[in-house]
């Protein structure tokens, strides 16, 4: 059934505390729950009303009496319990099977240890509870197992007793001083070691700070602690907001469904977020263990000091913290580069997928209207678009601005369950300025466009913009009202300088070189004045707003920007704008049979890029790493992925044909010689030298095969080894290389067969590999190591493969789909969250050949007719279908 915002009620009872006692066994574990409770007297809901899922009820008692079987109705995971009494303290047990949940949400096995996961909807399968995000509660926690086996015993909050039952076992006895919801409860046990250390805060105040890991991954825990000191530094300085428990616990598990959780005090992780040494991650698996040790500890204040009134406002802590999390690492770094490069990183990823998300059957708003399965809003919309929406307050307030509204948020909102309308609230009334507008931003979907089109008078020296808006309908939505977007910009002078700036909207600031227009009707048309000849208009600066930014540049004008615009961002983007323009008439060309060439400008403008050393080599290594096929894609209104791909190769290996001097030389200059360290600069180097020793081996010969070769045998560090891996098997060369080849892929499997993430880097290098087909993937999977039954591994080969190998996976006779549904229906037996993931694979597959699309269609609808079909799986293949 589809759940709506609209139909919120507020909880017929408050819960003030709850105490709980866990006999832990891996096959049958006792819960016992106290949950001490009183009537809503301003709720609508007379019943007292609990959820439950997958649970044996063992006992039900209300204020001491048992319930008979007729006092309550259970339907579904929902129990009503009519005429309960205004104080009501309710005694329930439940029995719960860890070893058979492979669902990984609730309480579970991994490896022999107990793991919980509760949001959105997992503490409901642990006991019957009002598990919902506004039903706030103090929980005291007693854990008791056997103690050889489970000699690590954690959770929420403060130990506050611990020791000996005499019969083999032990207890621990926790207690959360702060009120939270069900969704961040969370216990762990088992056998792990810890890295610990004191850490001193601003104010003086000394915490305990543990990363729990299992046996063996001791030297693999030093960043993530690390990385979890900057993120309480960071958001003491940043936003003056203080850890407020006097122990932080990070577990690492390698069963996990997402990327991590921000439990009370008690952040589980998964392994590839936390384990990091030099021999086994790569320098992008030391920033993603960054972001997300920053992005968890953050929730600590916008997610679990305030939180979210109901699922609907998931946006209202996921999209701020993901803001945090962002502007942390760009922090960190400091650099003006620096804060650009990671800008552009974060820009990608929204355009490849979250503009995606928004033109196909899954789109929604940042605050959805209605959902089927909460976990399946879980997505780079609620993330990433709504991380956008909060960038743009950001934007459109400024820094001092923005802090401030955050201070009132915090000052109204503390210790409550709230809307995303509040949040919007605090920022409008700090600053006084009119957000009423802003609200399209949570309510409407799709990606809006803007179009710019300009006109110069050279005899009044006037300059006009006029910027058009409009967003195409999406599921639900037909029409849209416009969007209040701040357009960040500036003007060009024929040398690439910024001129300064006297607009008729903003006299006030008046002969800035940037200004911050604000479009908020359907076009609006701006006047420059003063403007001494016909400028170079320089847009959507930083990425200002989440849009498509339609305007007509002349190569010449791109190449302009390229070279000088003083903001990074669109220098970058001038680069990918002359890219996708090539890709495009190329994919054509191969369509059309016609000779595939690559014109010199484009050329020089990279090769000018390349060998500019006053350019960072990050920036240098983003701007020439074309557009992802994915990105290529979206040009299209019917994708042909396999003319994609041989347009896209052709640029790379024409580009590296003429300039494989450059490459080399930047290959050189760019060696990271001595111990190896995840720093800012040397991390720039590594990734250009690597992007020059892939496009070298596009232009394959016998020295560009050594030269990888020569990297993967003496390389010192996982990023450069795996770099290297990558260009062997890439190699379109001689039988005797693609021999090597295949020689280097077993040795480094012999190499880390023990280091589980690096066998998944294993799987995915090959299932992207341009020769994987389908009947290669099909062999991997029969490989002793792989398995489905771990999300990581899952994800590793097949996920990897459907959405990162369009070429290969859009096979004409439609192979790659009939293993696409068989793979959907393999998952929703044992992990249905897993398995409505890779079911998003197909999102878009209105917009191939209608001959693709039937082979799509035979696959979705193969899949829409398995028996138990989880309500995950069933609702995203239900809107994919309906599209
Ligand atoms: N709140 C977590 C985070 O943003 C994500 C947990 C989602 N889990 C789920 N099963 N839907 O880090
Ligand atoms: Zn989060």
């Amino acid at each position: 059934p589809t759940i709506f915002r609209k139909d919120y009620v507020a909880p017929g009872f408050w819960v003030d505390t709850v105490e709980m006692g866990f006999d832990l066994d891996l096959h049958e574990t006792h819960v016992a729950t106290r949950i001490t409770m009183r009537r809503n007297h301003d709720s609508a809901e007379k019943d007292l009303v609990l959820f439950g899922a997958s649970l044996k009820l063992l006992q039900l008692r209300m204020n001491g009496v048992n319930l008979k079987k007729n006092a309550y109705t259970i339907d579904g995971e929902v129990m009503r319990i009519a005429n309960a009494p205004d104080e009501v303290t309710l005694e329930i047990e439940t029995l719960i099977k860890p070893l058979k949940n492979t669902s990984l949400s609730g309480l579970y096995a991994s490896n022999g240890n107990f793991i919980t996961q509760c949001e959105a909807e997992g503490f409901r399968k642990i006991t019957w509870f009002p598990d919902r995000p506004d039903v706030m509660a103090k929980y005291t926690v007693m854990l008791r197992a056997n103690k050889k086996k489970f000699p690590i015993l954690l959770g929420n909050g403060n130990l506050i007793e611990e020791g000996d039952l005499g019969d083999g076992r032990h207890f621990a006895k926790w207690e959360d001083p702060f009120k939270k919801p069900s969704y961040l409860f969370a216990l762990v046990a088992g056998k792990l070691v810890c890295q610990e250390e004191n850490y001193t805060l601003k104010s003086g105040r000394s915490v305990l700070l543990q990363v729990w890991v299992e046996d063996g991954n001791l030297d693999k825990t030093q960043h993530a602690m690390d990385s979890l000191k900057n993120s309480i530094r960071w958001d003491e300085e940043r936003f003056g907001l203080e850890l407020d428990l006097d122990r932080f616990m990070i577990v690492a598990t390698s069963d996990f469904n997402m990327g991590a959780m921000e439990n009370k005090g008690l952040n589980i992780f998964n392994t590839k977020y936390v384990l990091a040494n030099s021999r086994i991650a790569t320098d992008v698996d030391y920033a993603g263990i960054e972001s997300v040790v920053g992005h968890e500890y953050f929730h600590n204040w916008t997610g679990n000091r305030v939180t979210c009134r109901d699922w609907f406002q998931l946006s209202l802590k996921e999209g701020l913290t993901v803001f945090r999390d962002q502007e942390f690492s760009a922090d960190l770094v400091g650099t003006t580069t620096g804060r650009a490069v990671k800008r552009i990183e974060d820009v990608r990823v929204l355009r490849q997928v979250q503009f995606s998300e928004d033109a196909g059957p899954m789109a929604h708003p940042v605050r959805p209207d209605s959902f089927v399965e909460i976990n399946n809003f879980y997505t780079v919309t609620i993330y990433e678009k709504g991380s956008e929406v909060v960038r743009m307050y950001y934007t459109l307030l400024g820094h001092e601005g923005f802090r401030k509204g955050m201070d009132l948020y915090f000052a109204r909102h503390d210790g409550q369950a709230v809307e995303c309308d509040d949040f919007r609230a605090a920022m409008a009334d700090s600053s006084g300025r009119d957000l009423t507008q802003f609200e399209r931003w949570y309510s409407q979907s799709g990606t809006p466009r803007v179009k710019a089109e300009t006109t110069y008078d050279a005899e009044t020296q006037t300059y006009q913009l006029t910027l058009s808006q409009s967003c195409p309908a999406t599921p639900g939505q037909d029409e849209k009202l416009p969007f209040h977007i701040p357009v960040a910009m500036g003007l060009l002078d024929a040398e690439g300088k910024d001129i300064a700036l006297h607009c008729d909207a903003y006299s006030a600031l008046a002969g800035a070189t940037n200004l911050i227009l604000e479009l908020t009707e359907a076009s609006q048309t701006f006047t420059f004045t003063g403007v001494a000849a016909k400028p170079v208009p320089s847009l959507l600066r930083n990425f200002s707003a989440p849009v498509l930014l339609d305007i007509e540049y002349s190569d010449e004008e791109l190449g302009l920007l390229l070279a000088n615009d003083s903001d990074p961002f669109n220098r970058w983007e001038a680069g990918q704008r002359l890219a996708t323009r090539r890709l495009v008439k190329l994919t054509k060309a191969v369509q059309a049979g016609e000779t595939l060439e690559l014109d010199s400008m484009f050329i020089e403008a990279l090769r000018a890029t390349l060998v500019n050393e006053s350019l960072d080599p990050s920036f240098r290594e983003l701007v020439l790493t074309l557009p992802s096929e994915a990105m290529i894609a979206e040009e299209f209104d019917v994708v042909d992925p396999q003319a994609i791909h041989t347009a896209r190769q052709f640029v790379r290996t024409a580009l590296t044909q003429h300039l494989r001097a450059e490459f080399l030389s930047a290959y050189e200059a760019n060696l990271t010689p001595g111990q190896y360290t995840p720093d800012a600069i040397s991390m720039a180097k590594r990734a250009l030298k690597n992007l020059a020793l892939s496009y070298l081996s596009a232009w394959s010969d016998e020295s560009t095969f050594e030269l990888a070769q020569t990297q993967f045998d003496e390389a010192e560090n996982m990023t450069d080894r795996l770099a290297a891996l990558s260009a062997l098997t890439n190699f379109h060369g001689t039988e005797t290389q693609a021999n090597a080849a295949a020689q280097s892929l077993k040795k480094f499997y012999k190499d880390f067969k023990k280091e589980a993430l690096v066998i998944d880097k294993w799987f995915m290098l090959q299932a992207v590999a341009d020769t994987t087909d389908v009947a290669k993937v099909r062999e991997l999977m029969e490989h002793k190591a792989f398995t489905l039954g771990n999300p990581n591994r899952a994800r590793s080969l097949t996920f990897s493969f459907c959405n990162g190998n369009p070429s290969r996976f859009h096979a004409a006779d439609g192979s790659g789909y009939a293993l696409w549904a068989e793979l959907v229906i393999e998952l929703n037996k044992i992990n249905p969250q897993v398995a409505a993931r890779l079911a998003r694979s197909l999102d878009r597959w209105k917009k191939y050949p209608l001959h693709l699309q039937e082979h799509m269609k035979l696959a979705l609808e193969k899949v829409a007719a398995t028996k138990k079909l989880s309500k995950d799986v069933a609702e995203v293949i239900g809107k994919a279908l309906a599209a």
